[in-house]
């Protein structure tokens, strides 16, 4: 016999339409200003912020709310060298032939390289797990999208709380399970430094596609 799923009162503030159209600015102007991060300062950050950002991403929608990911927060200096070692290894064979020619050319504009100083430089890294299952076997579903998402808002919550991030995707990141002894049901998604930028901090002079090519209106 099924039961009634069990349920509670939605939390939800209805706004006045002055309100939304307030809240909407101010949430794109901030993630208009979001820009990955490649040098960043040693200066320590407050890590309860971050970990009350982890918090944020971790109310992240999920299939069939599974919440399949695992976030851990890297600060031990010991640590984060063992972590560029590994990603610079990786990365040397990636730019140095693994990597298709298109794709190197495609990433010519951003001026990146094998080399990975900001793994150490970063007060902080977070390296996000996705769980293939759940530590008993069980399924989990829509894995890659829930994880996006959550890491999305995580990404969103470190810049609205002032800090910057770099999305890094050192190919391949196997080693980052075995350096943070992350179980066998878990594989690296994508791992993002934290911290301050450095002073004079210049990034890559990109531009964002026009709404009308992104958005479609019907
Ligand atoms: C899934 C994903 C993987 C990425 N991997 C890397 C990476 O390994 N190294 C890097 O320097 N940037 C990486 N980036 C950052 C992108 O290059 C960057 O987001 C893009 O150029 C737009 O710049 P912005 O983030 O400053 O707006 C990655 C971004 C995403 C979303």
């Amino acid at each position: 016999m099924s039961s009634e799923p069990s349920t509670v009162p939605l939390s939800f503030e209805r706004l006045e339409e002055p309100e939304m159209r307030a809240r909407a600015d101010a949430f794109f102007e901030n993630v208009r200003r979001r820009r990955s991060v490649r040098h960043f300062s040693s200066e320590p950050i407050p890590l309860d912020v971050v970990e009350r950002c982890i918090e944020a991403a971790a109310q992240a929608p999920s299939g069939a709310n599974k919440q399949p990911w695992t976030f851990v927060l890297v600060t031990d200096p010991d640590t984060k060298r063992r972590i560029r070692e590994a990603a610079e290894e990786e990365e040397r064979g990636f730019y140095g032939g693994r990597a298709p020619q298109a794709w190197l050319d495609d990433l010519a504009h951003l001026g990146t390289d094998a080399h990975k100083p900001f793994l150490e430089e970063a007060p902080a890294l977070v390296v996000v797990f996705l769980q293939r299952t759940d530590d008993a076997g069980g399924r989990h579903y829509y894995v890659h999208e829930s994880v996006g998402l959550a890491t999305g808002f995580l990404i969103a919550a470190l810049a609205h709380a002032g800090l910057a991030t770099l999305t890094h995707t050192p190919s391949p990141m196997g080693f980052l399970s075995e350096i943070l002894g992350r179980p066998e049901n878990e594989r690296p998604f994508l791992l993002l430094p934290v911290g301050y930028p450095i002073t004079d901090c210049r990034v890559p002079d990109i531009r964002r596609k026009p709404t009308n090519e992104v958005l479609i209106r019907r």
